[in-house]
């Protein structure tokens, strides 16, 4: 049997002060490394303000693309003013897949009650999966291990691969 190819990741950052440079990105390398820790592949990333119409157009050029079957977001998603990735990212999915959020915040409310404060949001374009994560590196990453067991099974359904059917026993 060949081994599966390498789930696909782009990640992006979604913070006004880095997109100009005036902070330092520390949760997209941290999202990054954490990927490739499990043997996945990050094929792009890129950091974006919190700008509804440029988040909406890049996550659905993206998804688009058929380059990456995750995509994965990081900041944006609070009560902040400015903060609309999930907005961004309600716009452009076709299904709604609410179970990997709500899995997230439960998750997260075993460690700090601000996990309340998140609005995050995932979904499915096409064949990608866009996943919307906190903006610090430290939520960010206990976000994603939490979904991450179950992310080759949602990838495999979504290219309706007879293979998933075993992947129903985790
Ligand atoms: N989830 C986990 N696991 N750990 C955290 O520290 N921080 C929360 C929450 N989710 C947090 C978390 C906080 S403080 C906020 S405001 C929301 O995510 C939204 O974060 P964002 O505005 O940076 O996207």
């Amino acid at each position: 049997m060949t081994s599966p190819t390498p789930l696909r990741f782009a990640i992006l950052t979604i913070s006004d002060r880095s997109a100009r440079g005036e902070r330092e990105d520390r949760s997209g390398p941290a999202l990054a490394e954490a990927v490739r820790a499990r043997g996945w592949q990050v094929a792009h990333t890129e950091i974006l303000p919190d700008d509804l119409p440029t988040l909406r157009d890049t996550l659905a050029r993206w998804a688009d693309s058929d380059a990456y079957d995750v995509i994965l977001t990081t900041g944006g998603t609070g009560f902040a003013p400015r903060d609309v990735t999930p907005e961004a990212t309600a716009a452009v999915i076709e299904r709604p897949a609410p179970g990997l959020a709500e899995a997230m915040r439960a998750a997260s409310l075993h460690i700090t009650p601000h996990a309340m404060l998140s609005r995050a949001v995932a979904g499915i374009r096409g064949t990608t999966l866009i996943v919307n994560l906190p903006g610090s590196p430290k939520a960010a990453v206990e976000n994603l291990e939490v979904i991450a067991p179950v992310l080759p099974h949602a990838v495999s359904l979504l290219h309706d691969d007879p293979a998933a059917e075993k992947g129903h026993r985790l």
